[in-house]
């Protein structure tokens, strides 16, 4: 099947930084087609030579098993072209219509790596120019607006210009070989889903933690805070692959259809319990890793006095039957004690313990970074003696699996993943339009009870876990986070 693949926003940060080396890295694997051509546009003139020197050059920041050697990277650069394209010329879209007709590849895909404020526009100029008919498919970045008001905005042009199966919308997240390991968890055994409900399940905790900081990005961080940059999309993503029925097939309307009904199902949020269930932190300087690192307000492009949140630690509910009175917890920041995004299910304790002192509840732990994998913990007796009244003394084990060590030659990275299934034109990894909105619609009431709200975040240092309010929050329900068990 051949292909064109288009990135608007070329020359941008996205585009080197992952774009071409995922795309590299499934060049490498020979999972491209065969028939490719790439082509970035942007604003300045440059050869398609003066191109692949400047993605050339950007490899050195690619870590060095991925990099590519000289002779690869030519082989690679042959796909690469580049044309000079200003956003608001018509003429320009006419141009790049014509080299796409030129040749008449199978499929040509259009991947916006650009701001969203400029969707609307670009969409309509295409669709102007007839770039839009049935074997065009168009990808969409994050951030898919601002609000729920600019995302209904964005997804009323993507919709007048294309039909919804030519719209990719990315959440990365989606494209994590652990997440798609989450639905082979639940779907592919018979083990888990007779526990997988309120009876057996005690909480469930989302944690992404990151350690780094906002690095240079602090102008574009400052207007989207951490609610906005990863529990409205990826968190609740994660959320709603847990929490979704069977679907009737593994097909992407099938797998969305339940996820949408997720979204729909979560406790709205009032002023009331926003102040209880919501708490926002900023970093103050502190120490990771034993090296000292400055607060928020002292990075750089970050405006003095900015109530921008850097975390957010959240409990909801989905109300309904399999899940009702269940807390949900989730939680993100930047510059917190180490790099661990993982989903934890607690489940209950053991109804009537007869090993006296050794009560603990099991726990299924989804790693999804640093590494990809499982653990189950149980209690296992020790075999010696001289325990309790019977004898036995018990201790916590874990069964553990390591998905990267197992299926090492078969991963790929989540934008590598992402973009072979836009070209192949598959939507399972994809994120609907009605999901979208509906989480936009959910995490309203928050952005709006902080707009109101003259106190602003929380601080907590640099190299911990978030504000001790977040601690107290899941306390009131007899909980603690994993790291504090
Ligand atoms: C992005 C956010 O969507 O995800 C970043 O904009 C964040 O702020 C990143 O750092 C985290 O992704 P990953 O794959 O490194 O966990």
């Amino acid at each position: 099947m051949s292909f064109d693949l288009v990135f608007f926003g070329g020359t941008g940060d996205l585009t080197w930084r992952k774009l071409m080396p995922a795309l590299f890295q499934a060049f490498r694997h020979g999972k491209l087609p065969p028939g490719g051509r790439i082509l970035a546009v942007a604003r300045d003139e440059r050869s398609d030579d003066e191109y692949r020197a400047f993605i050339k050059e950007r490899f050195v920041e690619v870590d060095s098993a991925k990099r590519p050697s000289d002779d690869e990277f030519a082989r690679f650069a042959e796909l690469l072209h580049y044309r000079r394209m200003d956003l608001s010329q018509p003429a320009h879209y006419a141009g790049l219509k014509a080299w796409i007709d030129e040749r008449g590849a199978d499929t040509a895909v259009l991947y916006l790596a650009i701001s969203p404020y400029l969707f609307p526009v670009v969409c309509e100029q295409l669709g102007a120019v007839g770039l839009n008919g049935p074997r065009v498919r168009v990808v969409l970045e994050k951030p898919l607006g601002h609000d729920l008001a600019s995302a209904q905005q964005i997804n009323r042009v993507v919709r007048s210009v294309f039909h919804e199966s030519q719209a990719f919308r990315i959440d990365h997240y989606l494209g994590k070989p652990a997440v798609q390991n989450l639905m082979a968890l639940r779907f592919g055994n018979a083990l888990f889903e007779p526990l997988w409900r309120r009876e057996s399940i005690a909480n469930i905790q989302i944690t992404l933690a990151e350690s780094l900081g906002v690095g240079t990005r602090g102008d574009y961080y400052d207007t989207t805070g951490a609610l906005r940059d990863m529990i409205q999309n990826h968190a609740l993503q994660l959320l709603t692959m847990i929490a979704m029925e069977p679907p009737s097939t593994n097909d992407a309307d099938a797998i969305r259809d339940e996820k949408l009904k997720v979204l729909k199902s979560l406790k709205p949020f009032t002023p009331e319990t926003v102040a209880r269930d919501v708490v926002r932190g900023q970093y103050k300087a502190g120490s990771v890793d034993g090296q000292a690192v400055k607060g928020y307000l002292d990075e750089v492009k970050v405006p003095a006095g900015s109530h921008c949140e850097t975390f957010v630690a959240l409990r909801t509910e989905v109300q309904n039957w399999r899940w009702a009175g269940v807390p949900f917890y989730l939680r993100t920041g930047k510059r917190m004690a180490a790099r661990d995004a993982q989903i934890v299910v607690n489940f209950r304790e053991v109804p009537h313990p007869i090993f006296p002192g050794s009560a603990r509840a099991n726990k299924l732990v989804i790693k999804l970074q640093p590494e990809d994998g499982l653990e189950l913990h149980l209690l296992a007796a020790k075999g010696g003696a001289g325990g309790g009244s019977g004898g036995e003394q018990l201790a916590p084990v874990s069964l553990d699996l390591d998905f990267d060590k197992a299926f090492a030659h078969e991963r790929v990275g989540a934008y590598e993943r992402l973009l072979l299934d836009a070209i192949a034109g598959r939507l399972n990894l994809f994120v609907r339009s009605d999901e979208q909105e509906q989480a936009w619609r959910w995490v309203m009431p928050i952005l709006d009870a902080w707009a109101a709200d003259p106190n602003g975040p929380r601080t907590y240092a640099a190299g911990s876990w978030g504000p001790p309010a977040a601690s107290a929050m899941v306390a009131r329900d007899g909980c603690t986070w994993d790291e504090e068990q």
